[in-house]
């Protein structure tokens, strides 16, 4: 059986008395959502330790949102994959859409960053997905199977047995575009395809969320499907009413 998984991308938003309240929303309404669904929050660097003690005995794991391609040294402004482990984060996000855009992510960074997480126990979120003009001329399939083959297959089994996917077409980021469940469950299931070339039947145990204007009111459609294993929330994961009701879409 795959994980379900709705994890909350908080981005750069948030000051850290807020990301507290917002933590504490998360976790007074938990109960509500089955235990079958693993709910994890992502905040920014400054408020993960706050969010981590907020979030104690609450049933909702932390993942930190990027980490360093190197381990530790003279890296001005970077945090090592070994400090978010250290503050008690169980995952990290790796590869987003915005990063590989605006901060020039490539699969050879990626494939530090993966070692990074791997070494440090942190499960890696890996993110894929194409951007408008690829999509419109029909490259959406290449373009994910690119990004998986360079990074993801260069993983152990052992390692991917760990790992998370997202698939999230930049065209539906904070667009209020949503795919279609029939789009998601389309590249979706492609994308379990490419995995099972290279890692066999366990790749019928990763779970692919789906991520890009992910609500209530269109998560349920969506996790509805066979190869749609839950959501990476941005937007509406800013309120706890919200995110715990995508929670409860399956
Ligand atoms: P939105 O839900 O705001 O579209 O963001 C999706 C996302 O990028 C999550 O990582």
């Amino acid at each position: 059986m795959r994980k379900k998984i709705v994890a909350g991308n908080w981005k750069m938003n948030t000051l850290p008395t807020e990301g507290v309240e917002l933590a504490k929303g998360v976790a007074a309404g938990r109960a509500e959502v089955c235990d079958c669904v693993n709910i994890i929050v992502c905040p920014p660097f400054t408020h993960l330790q706050s969010v981590i003690e907020t979030l104690k005995g609450a049933n909702v794991a932390v993942g930190a949102q990027d980490c360093a391609t190197e381990s530790k040294g003279a890296y001005t402004g970077e945090v090592s994959a070994q400090m978010i482990a250290a503050l008690g984060c169980e995952y990290v996000i790796l590869g987003h859409s915005e990063r590989r855009q605006y901060y020039g992510e490539t699969s050879e960074t990626l494939n530090k960053k993966m070692e990074r997480a791997f070494e440090n126990n942190l499960k890696p979120i890996y993110c894929v997905g194409e951007n408008l003009e690829e999509r419109e001329a029909g490259r959406h399939f290449e373009v994910v199977k690119a990004q998986i083959e360079e990074v993801v297959f260069n993983l152990t089994a052992e390692q991917f047995a760990q790992l998370v996917i997202a698939y999230e077409p930049v065209w539906a980021i904070g667009t209020g575009k949503t795919a279609t469940a029939e789009q998601a469950e389309e590249i979706h299931a492609y994308i379990r395809e490419v995995l099972r070339s290279k890692f066999g039947a366990a790749a019928d145990e990763c779970s692919i969320l789906y991520g890009g204007s992910c609500k209530p009111s269109n998560a349920g459609e969506i996790f509805s499907k066979e190869n749609v294993d839950g959501g990476l929330i941005g937007g509406a994961a800013l309120k706890a009413e919200d995110f715990l009701a995508i929670g409860k879409a399956f």
